[in-house]
């Protein structure tokens, strides 16, 4: 398989707009090369840019949602093509409202080419699992939204335990259909939920692994439950949703909303490392790189970290990769 990589420039989610600079800022950080010298294929699938739409008022307190809901369209439509041509999309976002079309869209093609087999619950299922690596739980609703920032509600709208939560007034986003099920879905890295996402957490029994208990376990233990919890055969596509503020800001301070007390780069690439050593990374996302925060040095190292994150998870070893078979000095 090859990597399809294309950049969301998704920056309606939230407040500032340089995150929309973040794809670029991760290819000018050398993503490509980097892939290339450990023989890893990549294609440059381009970016979606997001249309502003014209008259996007507030809908209550929800800030541009027609712009967002029609971005995240494009984004699912993205998705779709690069699995059709037998790709792992990587989406290098923008904010995190585009997970909303990133994992549509993972969900539609999978259910396209595993189509749902006569049971109710296997026609809730979308075949895939996801884990969201975050500082944030992103599941406010348009409703429960204390910023009416989209990028905190993504996975409101994914999930079918949900629907109810979901206005069905909502601007643009009348193509929106819930497509997972909350016990496919597991959390590493929180440590910044809001009162209501801590409520939903609790309610809709998801799993999740704030800071404190990857510090308890350790960072191997709690992936091997994580991905134990969402898919126990072992079996599942896997979509990682890997937001950067979930690295401490010593190491990704180029982010709008960072918060202390986070990930090291060290556990991020075990992350990514044991994503790709199930076999099953189908999609990823790498979100929130905004290079216009922070100084010169901690925008190289977000971007940097950025590109360790993709590699590690598309299978760079740390170590560098030996010559081919049959090579001599
Ligand atoms: N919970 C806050 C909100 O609803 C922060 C969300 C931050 N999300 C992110 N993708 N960085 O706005
Ligand atoms: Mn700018
Ligand atoms: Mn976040
Ligand atoms: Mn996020």
């Amino acid at each position: 398989k090859i990597a399809g990589i294309f950049g969301a420039l998704m920056n309606r989610g939230q407040g500032k707009e340089g995150v929309r600079e973040g794809p670029n800022a991760i290819r000018e950080a050398g993503l490509f090369t980097q892939l290339k010298e450990c023989g890893i294929r990549a294609l440059d699938y381009g970016d979606v840019e997001i249309q502003a739409v014209a008259s996007d008022d507030e809908w209550k307190k929800v800030k541009y949602c027609r712009t967002v809901a029609s971005g995240c369209k494009q984004i699912a439509e993205k998705m779709e093509l690069i699995i059709k041509e037998h790709g792992i999309p990587v989406m290098l976002g923008g904010d995190h409202a585009a997970a909303i079309g990133s994992i549509f869209g993972h969900a539609s093609a999978q259910r396209q080419l595993h189509p749902p087999t006569g049971s109710s619950s296997s026609e809730l299922h979308a075949p895939l699992a996801v884990l969201w690596i975050d500082a944030h739980g992103d599941i406010n609703t348009p409703l429960t939204t204390a910023t009416g920032n989209l990028h905190g509600c993504p996975v409101s709208f994914l999930l079918h335990e949900m629907t109810g939560y979901i206005p069905h007034d909502l601007p643009g986003f009348d193509w929106i259909k819930p497509c997972l099920t909350a016990d496919r879905i597991a959390y590493i890295g929180l440590r910044a939920l809001d009162q209501d996402e801590m409520y939903l957490m609790e309610k809709l029994k998801i799993k999740y692994f704030p800071m404190q208990l990857v510090d308890q376990l350790g960072i191997q233990e709690c992936l091997k439950q994580a991905l134990a919890a969402i898919d126990p055969k072992g079996v599942l596509p896997l979509h990682l949703s890997f937001d950067i503020d979930a690295l401490d800001p010593s190491d990704a301070a180029s982010t709008g909303t960072p918060v202390m007390g986070g990930l090291t780069l060290r556990e991020g690439l075990q992350i990514a490392e044991f994503v790709h050593k199930t076999g099953r990374l189908s999609a990823m996302d790498l979100v929130e790189v905004n290079p216009e925060l922070g100084t010169p040095h901690q925008r190289a190292k977000t971007t940097e970290a950025a590109c360790a994150i993709i590699s590690g998870a598309l299978g760079k070893p740390r170590q560098g990769v030996p010559f081919p078979p049959g090579f001599e000095l």
